[in-house]
């Protein structure tokens, strides 16, 4: 495929195959990627791949529930580096080309899964503070992938808080397996609520998640 012909027919696709992707073409993905151009040559970037189907769960749940995302067999994460490029831009290195060298990443890489044959989409919506709360989750030991899924609330420490979350979640008639308070290292505060799978999307919908 000439490169006219794959930027004109790429799409963003969202319903994906139960198959395994080769690692040769997840790598042939990230090497495109890296190969983006970057202001100063900077290359401020790195990729993260996932591969492990509850990761994957997870966060599709902190891209603002975009379920969908789960059953895409890989993730590739584009970190961007700003403090890299703050120190030799100032201001527009850390505002403005960390994000367009990313998203010249974003765009080798999606250009090269299409020319391969593979479906991919561009997920920019998360939610940063939940991201944030479960690496420091996972940093305290809090184990987020449970006998059942893991419903991520963010909240306050405020007396009775966490018997609200449990409040609605009886009114759902949402039986939680168990939970617990989470804190980020800047104070910010959660819930973490383990509930059985079919009762998940009820779970989150009577929480507003
Ligand atoms: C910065 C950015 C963020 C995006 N975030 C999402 C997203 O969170 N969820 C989603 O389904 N698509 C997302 N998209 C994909 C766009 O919806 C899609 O590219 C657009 O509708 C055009 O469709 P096409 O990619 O098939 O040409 C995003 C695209 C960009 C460039």
């Amino acid at each position: 495929m000439d490169v006219l012909e794959c930027i004109k027919t790429r799409r963003s696709i969202r319903k994906f195959l139960d198959v395994p992707v080769e690692w040769e073409k997840v790598t042939q993905i990230v090497d495109a990627a890296r190969c983006a151009p970057s202001a100063g040559n900077l290359q401020n970037w790195k990729f993260i791949v996932v591969l492990n189907e509850d990761k994957r769960k997870s966060i599709a749940e902190a891209c603002v529930h975009q379920l969908w995302m789960g059953k895409a067999p890989v993730h590739i994460i584009v970190c961007a580096e700003p403090e890299r490029a703050k120190r030799f831009y100032g201001i527009r290195g850390e505002r403005l080309y960390t994000i367009q060298n990313c998203g010249a990443a974003i765009e080798n890489a999606l250009l090269t899964a299409h020319s391969i044959g593979l479906a991919a989409c561009w997920v920019g919506a998360f939610d940063e503070d939940m991201v944030k709360m479960m690496v420091q989750a996972k940093k305290t030991g809090l184990k987020l992938d449970g006998p059942y899924p893991a419903l991520l609330i963010q909240g306050d420490d405020e007396l009775g808080a966490l018997a609200e979350v449990h409040s609605k979640l009886y009114q759902a008639s949402v039986n939680i397996y168990a939970s617990t308070g989470v804190t980020d290292s800047k104070g910010n505060y959660g819930y973490l609520v383990y509930v059985r799978p079919e009762d998940h999307n009820r779970a989150a919908k009577a929480l507003g998640i």
